[in-house]
């Protein structure tokens, strides 16, 4: 088998997405944006709002571009810029679509059938689910490699699809003889953000579709929200905070809490257990609340700014759109031409 990872010589590049559905939460932030923000300085990045990934299951009528608006919004308001980063809607690039046709012959049915989201998603009744929600894993390699991205920021829920658009990216490379053409994309999922749990049950992960709003800490929750969440938030009855790490195992619930106060602190856990250890929740949970508006309320309140100039929220996703099709268009062009399709 060619080795692509070491024959791929092209620049670094940043890509990632967000679907345009429901609010965002503090695992979507944590896991995702604000991971988008650290790398702009370094990187080239294009920050996508995923829409065609969206209508893989049903959405509100007429939502859709309010969502994605929204979405953009919270981008900026965590700290994505324009200037520096490629924001943009999925919908507005149709190389991520001509890329997806290419990919689903070149995936294998037998990878697809493997994907545990899809299971997921799909629930019992798999048979109801659209084409689209089997076919979605392929689409985000598409959406990747169609800039031939070479970093994808992601929650740790993310990584098997990861996986799947490296063995696209391989299988393509091998059968079109065209040795390091895609790069074997590297997901940056590690840092105790990478899975937030719901805080109502610790071992489901946070989710938009979780039915209790008390699961989740949304973006634009008020602090009173937030304080009342993490107040509400389930512990359990196998007594104080620990005081070493060893003491988190079996305790999802509170290991849960412990690294969300890491995450938005960016204090060790060691640390937070050091100073918390053998203390109450009821000690905790306000000093994790205080840190959690802290970290929020500026975002919140950027966000409702921005909110309120949608036609500038248009303008930056029109200057992306360009610049992400600039940059996916020289590949495309290289893909016809690997394949061999006819060209005038
Ligand atoms: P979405 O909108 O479902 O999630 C957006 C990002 O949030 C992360 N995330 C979490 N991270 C930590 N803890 C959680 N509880 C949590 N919940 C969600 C997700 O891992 C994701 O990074 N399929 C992608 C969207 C996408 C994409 C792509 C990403 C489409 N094409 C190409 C990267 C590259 C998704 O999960 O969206």
């Amino acid at each position: 088998m060619t080795d692509t990872t070491s024959t791929y010589t092209g620049p670094e590049r940043v890509f990632s997405g967000v679907q345009p559905t429901g609010k965002l939460h503090l695992g979507n932030y944590l896991g995702a944006l604000k991971k988008f923000v650290a790398l702009q300085d370094s990187h080239e990045c294009l920050y996508c709002v995923v829409d065609l990934h969206a209508i893989t299951q049903p959405v509100e009528k007429g939502a859709l571009a309010d969502q994605t608006r929204q979405i953009a919004a919270a981008y900026l308001a965590c700290g994505i810029d324009p200037a520096k980063s490629a924001m943009f809607a999925q919908s507005s690039v149709l190389a991520h679509v001509e890329l997806t046709w290419i990919f689903n012959c070149v995936a294998r049915m037998g990878w697809l059938e493997r994907m545990t989201q899809f299971k997921d998603k799909a629930g019992k009744d798999a048979e109801r689910a659209s084409v689209g929600l089997f076919d979605y894993p392929v689409l985000m390699a598409a959406d990747i490699l169609a800039y031939k991205a070479t970093h994808v920021p992601v929650g740790d829920d993310q990584k098997q699809h990861l996986e799947l658009t490296r063995d696209i990216a391989e299988r393509f490379n091998r059968e079109y003889d065209a040795p390091g053409f895609f790069p074997l994309p590297e997901p940056l999922i590690q840092g105790p953000g990478a899975r937030i749990m719901s805080l109502k049950d610790g071992t489901k992960k946070m989710s938009k579709s979780d039915p209790s709003d008390l699961s989740r800490i949304n973006l634009v929750d008020t602090a009173d929200e937030i304080s009342k969440k993490i107040r509400k938030a389930k512990t359990d009855l196998l007594g104080d905070m620990p005081s070493e790490v060893d003491g988190l195992k079996g305790r999802p619930e509170v290991e849960n809490l412990v690294g969300i106060y890491s995450a938005l602190s960016g204090e060790p856990v060691e640390a937070i257990l050091r100073q918390y250890g053998g203390q109450g929740f009821g000690v905790f949970k306000p000093a994790l609340a205080d840190v959690t508006v802290a970290h929020f309320a500026p975002i919140t309140e950027r966000f409702r700014e921005i909110l309120n100039d949608p036609a500038e929220i248009d303008r930056a996703l029109a200057a992306g759109a360009d610049q992400a099709r600039a940059i996916a268009a020289p590949v495309m062009d290289e893909v016809r031409r690997i394949i061999g399709f006819w060209q005038v």
